[in-house]
């Protein structure tokens, strides 16, 4: 077990904390669109936070117990999470940038952080999480969570939480756009223009109404995506390694080659897996309809892109758009070269080929949901011990507590033979009113609600579960 073993104590709380963030609105608004999305978003008022009932608080053991709850967020976090946080009565700290290994230790030490927010840059490791015993929580404002080490993370009670879906609607819309874009060669008719050339062609310009799009994967992005795209006259076909009820009236197909065969555009939104990987090579393309349109918006190893570019090439494909690649530029600028991937400068010069820059997800509303929903997993566990979401815990939720006199003991500990035993010995003589475990590889997570306790006895169980012998970090809410 590595780390110091984590204790926090009680405090009877007398100011009752908000519990219904408001969501905040996007940065400074430069357009009258941003502007109309912050009203929407003003006129639906608050997120909903599903956590209801009496506003529990963590203090710190040996602080001063009104002391709020210290949270440091890096790399420009979006504001609907800073707001949401601040609405919380916690200490925000805000910086713009990430902080290398020792300035991130040093300034989390030094402001006795229980909580850290970070996007893509900030690199969490095991050593920042040993040298600071302070923090419980880290939240990523982002989609991945390879910056943190998760294990050193769930070894020392910390929880972590990313927001892996709040991009789905982004990346739909821009598929529609390409679907659209593609059928009308619109891209190189923009680009002839930009360049002095009149070309009004109608010859293989399509209208997208009744066309089939072939969806393969149907989670978070391709179900969407299918209810746009029969909004606008398509059918939807779609291929899942699982069987999936469809939206609208979708149809799924068993089998890849069946589907490739029937799709006037294929639209891949699956994981990158090794048997993702070059999922769509020659053979595939070669089943796909003559004059069919391929899109990639997943990620970039889905595709043989070698094989693309013959197909693009020979006419096979009508057109093709792609997002993600199998190596992609560390920084923007001009990084886009054969020095990246060999065959880069070929497949520029591919004709109805709309090339972007990963942004699938990359929106104004993306970003604000990302905080969103980041900002609501931190709230629930600091407030509540809930770790739905986690990606390094067991997910662990309990109803709410709505009266005075019940405490919720949170128990992070080794998932070992007899712990629950001896948690039960101690909880033995008081009312557990509800009790939920999990257990996650070597860690297990143990929340439990106690009534009719005053705060003697709340103490007295603190210590013994903290300093049971497979604790690692407790905390007591009321
Ligand atoms: N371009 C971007 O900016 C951007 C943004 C967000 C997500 N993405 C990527 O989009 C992809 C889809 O994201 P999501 O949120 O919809 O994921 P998801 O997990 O919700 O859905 C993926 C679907 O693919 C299916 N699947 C898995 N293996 C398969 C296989 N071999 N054949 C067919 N189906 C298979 C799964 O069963 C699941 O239904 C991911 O690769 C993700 O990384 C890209």
């Amino acid at each position: 077990m590595s780390g110091p073993q984590r204790r926090q104590s009680v405090s009877l709380s007398t100011q009752p904390l908000a519990v219904s963030p408001v969501l905040a609105t996007s940065p400074p608004a430069f357009s009258s669109f941003s502007a109309s999305y912050e009203a929407r978003q003003r006129a639906t008022g608050a997120v909903p936070f599903p956590q209801q009932g009496k506003a529990l608080a963590p203090f710190k053991e040996d602080g001063d117990r009104d002391e709020p709850v210290r949270i440091l967020l890096l790399e420009n976090i979006n504001v609907s999470a800073v707001d949401m946080l601040k609405a919380q009565g916690y200490h925000v700290e805000e910086q713009k940038k990430a902080l290398a290994e020792d300035e991130l230790i040093a300034k989390l030490k030094e402001g006795g952080f229980s909580a850290v927010g970070i996007r893509s840059k900030t690199k969490i490791t095991a050593k920042v999480i040993q040298e600071v015993p302070s923090l419980l929580v880290i939240g990523c404002f982002c989609i991945g969570t390879n910056q943190v080490d998760l294990l050193a993370a769930a070894r020392a009670g910390i929880a972590v939480f990313n927001s892996p879906f709040s991009n789905s609607r982004s990346v739909a819309e821009l598929v529609i756009s390409e679907i659209v874009a593609l059928s009308r060669q619109l891209c190189d008719r923009a680009r002839e223009m930009r360049e002095g050339i009149w070309n009004k062609v109608s010859k293989g310009c399509w209208e997208v109404r009744g066309k089939t799009l072939g969806i393969v994967g149907y989670g978070h992005i391709g179900s969407q995506l299918s209810v746009l795209a029969e909004a606008m006259g398509m059918s939807v076909i779609y291929y899942d390694v699982i069987p999936i009820m469809p939206l609208g009236s979708a149809k799924q197909v068993e089998s890849l080659d069946d589907f490739l065969g029937q799709a006037d555009f294929v639209s891949l939104h699956v994981p990158e897996l090794p048997e993702t990987t070059n999922m769509i090579r020659a053979e595939q393309i070669s089943k796909m309809k003559d004059g069919a349109y391929l899109i990639n918006n997943a990620r970039g190893k889905v595709i043989d892109i070698p094989a693309l570019i013959d197909g693009l090439k020979s006419g096979k494909l009508a057109g093709a758009a792609v997002d993600v690649f199998p190596s992609e530029p560390a920084a923007n600028g001009p990084n886009f070269g054969d020095a990246l991937n060999a065959w880069s400068s070929e497949l520029r010069s591919c004709p109805n080929l709309i090339l972007t820059p990963h942004i699938g997800g990359s929106t104004e509303e993306a970003q604000s949901m990302i905080g969103a929903e980041v900002g609501s997993a931190l709230i629930r566990y600091l407030n509540y011990g809930s770790t739905l979401g986690a990606v390094n815990f067991p997910e662990v939720n309990l109803r709410p507590i709505i009266h005075d006199g019940t405490v919720r003991l949170c128990h992070v500990h080794l998932n070992q033979p007899g712990v629950l035993k001896v948690v039960n010995s101690i909880l033995g003589e008081h009312n557990v009113e509800k009790q939920f475990s999990d257990s996650k590889g070597d860690i297990a997570y143990l929340l439990a609600d106690i009534a009719n306790v005053d705060e003697k006895e709340i103490k007295e169980i603190y210590e013994a579960i903290g300093g049971s012998r497979a604790n690692i970090a407790t905390r007591m809410l009321f």
